[in-house]
């Protein structure tokens, strides 16, 4: 029952530990053994998607995070040009509609006013169609977009977004995977990612369990004020969802940079005061990372590293560590995010904050 928190001290922790059964349920239906079930998308998904030869995704908040990680994916996977933008500044500027566009919206509530008015907007200026990952059916979102894939998160009450946020992801990857196939995705590579979305719901619980220790080292955070979160590649986004958490809940200042644009900029803040947040899958970019930890050491930042245990990133002086499973590349980004949703959450119970109804936030922000 999702108006009752069971064993749970606060909502937002119940989402966080909800999230392996809920991926399963917005997997439940649309994946055999080794393929995607196209069908389940509905009737008209096989038309939209084959005209799609681009994509635009519009979002606000955390469902804006889920567009740029799809992005990545996108491009990296399914060979689709992708713009991601939020809906405030889309609706507000002049843009080039291109060829055959897919206007997707993400939207955890289906009833953000700029996200709708976005959708309202492109309607009228020639995209293609338009498809809503939402977590409401019966939403303003999904019945004005011509096709709509539903996460399955169930109710979300914690304002800051968690489970609808990796549900997302999921749907996002689904469909990253249909417009693959159009695009020369190969049965077999298609076959590898099934098989990581198959293992995604024990990958997350195995995160789960490191909660008692990510519980003990946020202590070192609750008496900062400011922070930096640290990624790469797909991973940057996750640092930009894992900075907005911590914003949200415990109102410390939390700032998402690429890893490789620290030298811009960010270097010239770091000291003891501000910890440096980090996830570090073991993936291509790993070397890169860790040459931008080392800067950030040498100039006497602490940091506090989510890293694959084949990284040899581990805990020692200026660098606490919390060692991650080893995940299929793919869904990295959706289990990285779950060990900053659990910091975010122990800084915020630490500093007493209102976790589940942060100051001066709502749930779904229906006017402008
Ligand atoms: C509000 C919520 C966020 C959410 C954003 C977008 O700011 O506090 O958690 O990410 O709205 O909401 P949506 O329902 O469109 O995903």
């Amino acid at each position: 029952d999702a108006a009752d928190k069971g064993e749970y001290r606060h909502y937002m922790l119940k989402e966080i530990y909800e999230q392996p059964k809920v991926i399963k349920n917005t997997l439940q239906g649309r994946i055999s053994k080794d393929k995607i079930l196209e069908q389940a998308f509905g009737t008209e998904a096989k038309a939209i998607l084959d005209r799609a030869e681009h994509v635009q995704i519009v979002a606000c908040g955390t469902s804006y995070h889920s567009g740029l990680v799809a992005r990545y994916w996108l491009e990296e996977i399914a060979g689709v040009p992708c713009s991601v933008e939020v809906a405030s500044e889309f609706r507000y500027r002049k843009f080039v509609v291109p060829k055959n566009s897919l206007f997707v919206t993400i939207s955890q509530s289906g009833e953000t006013a700029d996200t709708l008015a976005a959708l309202r907007l492109a309607k009228t200026l020639g995209y293609a169609s338009s498809l809503a990952i939402c977590n409401v059916a019966q939403s303003s979102l999904v019945r004005e977009s011509d096709l709509a894939i539903m996460t399955e998160a169930g109710p979300e009450i914690g304002v800051a977004s968690t489970k609808a946020f990796t549900t997302q992801l999921v749907a996002l990857l689904l469909v990253t995977i249909a417009l693959g196939r159009r695009h020369g995705l190969t049965a077999e590579a298609e076959a590898e990612m099934v098989a990581a979305l198959h293992s995604l719901p024990e990958a997350i619980e195995s995160t789960l369990t490191l909660d008692a220790e990510i519980k003990r080292k946020s202590e070192h955070f609750a008496d900062k004020n400011h922070s930096l979160f640290l990624g790469r590649g797909a991973q940057y986004p996750v640092a930009m969802e894992g900075a907005l958490k911590l914003k949200e809940i415990s109102y410390i200042h939390a700032e998402a940079y690429p890893a490789g644009e620290l030298k811009h900029g960010p270097l010239a803040l770091v000291d003891a005061d501000m910890p440096i947040v980090a996830v570090a899958p073991n993936n291509e970019l790993i070397e890169k990372l860790k040459s931008n930890l080392e800067e950030v050491a040498a100039r006497g930042g602490e940091l506090f590293v989510f890293a694959d245990v084949n990284t040899g990133l581990s805990s020692g002086p200026g660098l606490i560590s919390v060692h991650m499973p080893t995940v299929a590349s793919v869904i990295e980004p959706i289990i990285y995010t779950v060990p900053l949703q659990l910091l975010s959450y122990h800084v915020a119970v630490l500093k007493g904050t209102d976790v589940d109804q942060p100051r001066n936030l709502a749930k779904s922000v229906t006017v402008e």
